[in-house]
């Protein structure tokens, strides 16, 4: 997408073919900086600092991460140290262990002198294939969208609500639960987004926000408690969020905050859509509640906040009492009952093991593997 008028990706391989560019999330949106990777081990650490995040961006700079490794040493040894560092990064979203079974077996079983060239060819391909899949969530769940405007008067705007960011700055480009709402904005359809600001890292306030108002949508942002007051009084027409892990039976996890989304949505009859790559639908697991494993980040996410001062100064406050302890958990997970539909690159389906498994069947059947 459009950063001042010129195309970004998140994620990209810089023009001396081995290193990689990288958007750092941690600056925005006061500040847009460019980092470059030059090993394996900045990758991992790119991953857990939150300079990349979201799901299928922690996927393809895994998948990078795991190539500029092979780079500097194409061993059993180094593969080996590459996987179990970058895997580590982040628990919760599937897309990092996607990427890496996906590296590690394709790598494994070649000499190693020949590693490197075809992990760069592989990480590159999965970060094509997360556009393309993007754009495809793009085209279904725009559907949806323009289901919704036939039904308003002329002049009326379709109102998405959403949470985190799950836009273009989450994937390589395009985003997921924002694809749709781009591809109805370009087309031209009144769309305006409620953006949760989500606390405490802020993704909506600091990143979906900041990537509509580049893109032209109009969004505004709310605090995270505001979505069951605006869809009591009819102002939110539908949910779409991202997610980090699908279960095989359609269970749904996302960042902190989306459960009480969909039961506010389930209460008030609002459509609760969750757009997703199929790289996120996780086979092995069942019932998301019990068997995803939640991440708990560092207590200064909630006991702080970072924001620009009036006069340009970047700067960090406490807001808790001393002593006061906080917890911290980054994830919740949405029961797929209260799913109305997965927006994926195949379709929208029903959030149950017959439809992901009836759409997937070559992913089912790894699983099984
Ligand atoms: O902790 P984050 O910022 O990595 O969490 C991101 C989210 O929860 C996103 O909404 C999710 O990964 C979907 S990304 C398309």
């Amino acid at each position: 997408m459009k950063v001042d008028g010129r195309h970004f990706r998140s994620i990209w391989l810089e023009p001396d073919g081995w290193s990689v560019g990288a958007i750092d999330q941690r600056r925005l949106p006061h500040d847009f900086v460019v980092a470059r990777l030059t090993t394996g081990d900045a990758a991992v650490d790119a991953i857990r600092s939150m300079l990349v995040r979201g799901a299928p961006l922690i996927g393809a700079t895994a998948a990078y991460g795991m190539a500029l490794a092979m780079r500097a040493d194409g061993s059993d040894a180094a593969l080996d140290r590459a996987y179990k560092s970058l895997i580590a990064a982040r628990p919760t979203a599937i897309n990092l262990k996607w990427a890496l079974d996906e590296m590690r077996s394709l790598l494994r079983p070649l000499p190693p002198a020949a590693r490197a060239e075809a992990a760069y060819s592989r990480a590159g391909a999965i970060a094509e294939d997360d556009i393309a899949i993007n754009q495809g969530i793009g085209r279904h769940g725009l559907a949806l969208i323009e289901s919704v405007a036939a039904a308003k008067k002329p002049g009326e705007r379709v109102n998405v609500l959403t949470h985190c960011n799950a836009g273009w700055l989450a994937t390589v480009d395009w985003g997921t639960a924002t694809a749709p709402i781009y591809l109805a904005h370009d087309r031209g359809h009144a769309i305006h987004v409620w953006v949760d600001e989500t606390r405490p890292r802020n993704q909506g306030a600091s990143l979906t926000a900041w990537e509509l108002g580049h893109h032209g949508v109009p969004h505004t942002v709310i605090p995270d408690n505001t979505g069951g007051h605006l869809m009591q009084h009819g102002m939110v027409d539908l949910v779409i969020v991202g997610t980090d892990r699908v279960t095989a039976n359609g269970d749904v996890c996302n960042k902190i905050g989306t459960y009480l989304k969909a039961l506010a949505a389930h209460d008030n009859g609002v459509p609760f859509y969750v757009a997703l790559p199929s790289p996120t639908i996780d086979f092995t697991v069942d019932d998301g509640i019990r068997e995803i494993p939640i991440e708990q980040r560092g207590p200064e996410e909630v006991s702080h906040m970072t924001g620009r001062t009036s006069d340009g100064r970047i700067e960090t406050v406490r807001i808790v009492p001393d002593g006061s302890p906080v917890a911290n958990y980054a994830f919740d997970v949405t029961p797929a009952r209260l799913v109305t539909g997965l927006i994926t690159e195949r379709g929208v389906l029903k959030a149950d093991r017959a439809a992901l498994a009836a759409a997937f069947p070559e992913r089912i059947a790894a699983a099984a593997e």
